[in-house]
């Protein structure tokens, strides 16, 4: 794993690029992400390009030995452009404009803003893509940061009845896979579909989910023009998008088929207090972020990426957009980083640099304080690159498979966050919870997409996969290992309608029962089947097969048929991980229980141990037992 940094040399007197430089040499840092956010610099008027400082500031880290990941800036289109194309900004949801004077604002639709995307990009292409230090090239930035995926402009409406038109050889047909008929919604032809807001109360599924994969069509499809660009002027570089955490408003996998890396941008303390609705969670992670909030995102990116993933922005320090805003503990910076080399990343960079003293991010911290002395973590990054340097080879081998798939599938989200049937419904929040629970029992865990290959694996696990998939049947069918099915599997197919012999669908060539009800309770209202609590969801299921317990109104749980198990309910954390937890020891997979912070994970020989918190915990290494300090970690070689 190498080391890297986001830099924004036009931010910076030009007299002080060179000592940034050789300062980052000197820490240990060798790529350099930059140039995502400065199309003002590289056009300030139509058609007035002005590359030589880009060119200076490149030629500057190049001679320094470092590499450079050169950021489109199509993130943020330029004042001049907004002026005179207005219709390339988005529409909200209530049919507001979102206008200039921040970032990503522009409409995925817009004809005329993908012309100028592409141009910016072929311009910048053909300046900097045979240069000998841009080694990879990051795509626009964050897409759907700021909730931009969606657009409801006059743009997107004409673009999602073309996307509609395509899908469907009839409006009959398409009256019919949306059930139009409920509520008299039957159009007469594609130009009569409206992007689906500002309806009297709720629009119809089939509506909106096809608009969300509409949308997450439009990103994949902007991206794969300036893939094209990209790959054509800058030939043999790695083409790389830095996604987000806990995002899933657009489908991940059909924009990274076309990319060589998946990127992902790391803020545990912001996750933590942004998304996280737990009270005593946040307080506990307070300053190390919860202990399995970066590794589910790493383990998810490195399925997205088929292996090959970056941090290409790590937290520092405290950052300025969640709620509250804590520093780490110290050390933590350099955890993060080993953290991410652990569960198998090509680089961690750091996000930024130097801290700004002005601007929307004033209060984020960098690795420099505002006058270029250094921060806190300054010092810890370059313990970091001199642990990596004694590693040696070790940091650069891949990931160990994991005994367990985690199958995460963003149109099966998307879906049933479209149809929740219960507030507190929180699919991504459910598939995290299942991750939790196969990492407290100290086991590894790889998060795939649906139709990837599982030969090899112990246990594959369904976590939201809701769209009725004959395919993942059959393949599953073929599987030797033991498969999980969880709630709400194939319960629906891509037009939210309900499969004809009931959920789950196909799968019951697998396993023979059938969903025949459901309920969502509130939090507060727990029910219990044996040894195990259920919340929030329970299905009501019929089967030949007996129920492995029952609930106290007799309803069963959890449904066996061989290795097959059909998991008819939303846990509690505790239950889930007993529940996990028998599963895995029937598959025969070790089971090494943990404690609330503690986290195993292996890449290569390396065996990596890590403690989050919130106590000191005692562990069994090779050399003997061993504490470890909230924010430690230590590390042993396998034999
Ligand atoms: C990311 C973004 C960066 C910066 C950072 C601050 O979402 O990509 O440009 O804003 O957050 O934490």
């Amino acid at each position: 794993m190498q080391l890297g940094v986001c830099y924004y040399p036009e931010h910076w007197p030009e007299t002080e690029w060179s000592s940034d430089a050789a300062r980052m040499r000197e820490v240990g840092i060798s790529k350099v992400r930059l140039g995502e956010f400065a199309w003002s610099r590289y056009e300030p008027n139509p058609g007035d390009y002005h590359w030589n400082w880009l060119h200076r500031a490149i030629d500057i880290l190049h001679a320094e030995g470092l590499e450079v990941i050169l950021g489109t800036p199509t993130a943020c289109p330029p004042k001049w452009l907004v002026d005179q194309h207005p219709d390339i900004l988005a529409t909200d949801e209530q049919g507001m404009t979102r206008g200039f004077g921040s970032r990503r604002h522009y409409c995925f639709s817009s004809e005329i803003y993908r012309q100028h995307s592409k141009r910016i990009v072929r311009e910048m292409a053909q300046q900097f893509g045979d240069h000998p230090a841009v080694v990879a090239w990051q795509t626009d930035n964050e897409y759907g940061c700021h909730s931009t995926i969606v657009s409801y402009s006059a743009e997107a409406q004409r673009a999602f009845r073309l996307w509609c038109s395509e899908q469907f050889d009839s409006i009959e047909a398409l009256n019919s896979a949306w059930n139009n008929i409920f509520w008299s919604m039957e159009y007469s032809n594609f130009d009569a579909i409206d992007v689906p807001n500002l309806a009297v109360t709720e629009l119809n599924p089939a509506h909106r989910l096809a608009f969300w994969r509409f949308s997450s069509a439009q990103v994949a499809s902007f991206n794969a023009e300036q893939v094209s660009i990209l790959r054509k002027h800058s030939p043999g570089r790695d083409l790389m998008h830095n996604y987000m955490g806990n995002f899933c408003e657009f489908d991940h996998y059909p924009v990274a088929d076309t990319l060589d890396v998946a990127g992902w941008d790391s803020y545990p303390l912001g996750f933590l207090d942004r998304d996280n609705e737990n009270a005593q969670s946040r307080i506990d992670w307070l300053r190390t972020g919860h202990p399995d909030c970066a590794p589910f995102h790493h383990d998810l990116y490195r399925g997205v990426g088929q292996g090959r993933w970056w941090v290409i922005e790590q937290q520092p320090g405290a950052v300025n957009w969640a709620p509250h805003n804590p520093a780490p503990l110290a050390g933590m910076v350099k955890y993060w980083a080993m953290e991410a080399l652990a569960h198998g990343a090509e680089l961690c960079s750091f996000f930024r640099w130097r801290q700004h003293p002005a601007a929307q991010e004033r209060h984020h911290t960098g690795l420099l304080l505002p006058n270029g002395e250094p921060g806190p973590a300054f010092q810890e990054v370059k313990e970091v690159a001199a642990e990596i340097a004694s590693l040696g080879g070790v940091a650069s081998v891949p990931k160990t498979p994991a005994p367990v798939a985690l199958l995460f599938d963003y149109v099966g989200n998307a879906a049933l966050e479209t149809q929740p049937q219960g507030v507190n419904y929180d699919p991504q929040g459910w598939t995290q919870a299942l991750y939790r629970a196969l990492r407290r029992c100290g086991v590894d865990v790889d998060v795939l997409p649906i139709g990837r290959a599982l030969e090899g694996y112990q246990m594959v696990i369904l976590a939201n996969a809701t769209v009725d998939s004959p395919e993942l049947t059959q393949q599953l069918i073929n599987f030797e290992g033991t498969v999980l099915i969880g709630p709400r599997s194939f319960s629906q197919n891509v037009h939210c309608c309900t499969p004809d012999t009931l959920a789950p669908g196909s799968l019951q060539s697998l396993i023979s029962l059938r969903v025949i009800g459901a309920e969502s309770l509130p939090d507060a209202v727990p029910m219990a089947a044996a040894e195990y609590t259920a919340w929030r969801w329970r299905e009501r299921v019929q089967s030949a097969i007996k129920p492995e317990a029952l609930f106290e109104d007799g309803w069963g749980f959890h449904y066996r048929q061989g290795k097959v198990h059909y998991l008819n309910a939303q846990l509690q954390d505790d239950s889930l991980r007993r529940f996990v937890a028998h599963r895995l020891k029937e598959a025969e997979i070790v089971v090494r229980p943990c404690s609330p912070g503690l986290r195993y994970t292996q890449r290569g020989s390396l065996q990596y141990v890590f403690n989050a918190g919130p106590a000191s915990v005692s562990i069994e290494s090779p050399s003997g037992e061993q504490d470890l300090a909230p924010g430690e970690y230590c590390h042993w070689q396998v034999v």
